[in-house]
């Protein structure tokens, strides 16, 4: 997406380590004229009437969730994030190992919100080493509802996440895959499909 690709080049910071900052934009400060063209965007790339639920997981999924549920049309459910075993019988529960953060914790999504009879949409907005929407997608399972697809803001082409998923033949959609970025040049490429 031409839109979000300009936005990160030019508001956009490599740090050390693999990180881009673009907490100017999207998820500290945010432009919600951005997000309403990234919804309409990740509308476009999933067109047709099967999806039932966005589902993504706090905090910064959830602004860009909402913007793309206005088209379509769909309730979103956030996972929420616990460092507490929960041990109700009506939530799904997944734990995720974040490489990127160095951290577990497990996420939970109440039965009532996520059923068998669900096509789900997840969207978040960083795709790395997947683990976010692994444990997303193992949330989906539990509830034995169907995966229509993963919709990503920023997805970093040069970690595993997206070749896994695809692998695995989940359908995901990014608006921007950059290709390598450089902390010291401060240069960010992407990869053109
Ligand atoms: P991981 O497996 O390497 O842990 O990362 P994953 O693919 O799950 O990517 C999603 C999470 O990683 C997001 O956090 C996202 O903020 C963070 N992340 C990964 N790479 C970058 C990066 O280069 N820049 C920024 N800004 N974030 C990055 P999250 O679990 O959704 O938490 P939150 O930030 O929404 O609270």
């Amino acid at each position: 997406m031409k839109l979000l690709e300009e936005r990160i080049i030019r508001d956009g910071r490599v740090k050390e380590g693999n990180v881009l900052k673009v907490d100017s934009f999207l998820n500290h400060q945010i432009d919600i004229a951005l997000y309403n063209e990234m919804g309409k965007e990740f509308r476009r790339l999933f067109p047709g009437d099967a999806i039932t639920r966005i589902l993504t997981i706090e905090a910064s999924g959830i602004g860009i969730a909402c913007a793309a549920a206005q088209y379509f049309h769909v309730p979103v459910v956030f996972a929420r994030k616990t460092h507490s075993i929960n041990l109700d019988d009506d939530v799904y529960t997944a734990r995720v190992r974040s490489f990127t953060h160095q951290r577990e914790y497990d996420i939970i999504v109440s039965k009532r919100y996520l059923t068998s009879e669900d096509h789900v949409l997840i969207i978040d907005d960083f795709l790395a080493n997947g683990c976010a929407v692994n444990g997303l997608l193992e949330l989906v399972y539990s509830a034995g509802a169907t995966v229509e697809g993963v919709g990503i803001a920023i997805e970093k082409g040069f970690q595993k996440g997206g070749s896994l998923l695809r692998g695995r033949g989940i359908r995901v959609e990014s608006l921007a895959v950059v290709e390598s970025m450089d902390a010291a040049a401060g240069t960010i490429t992407f990869r053109r499909t």
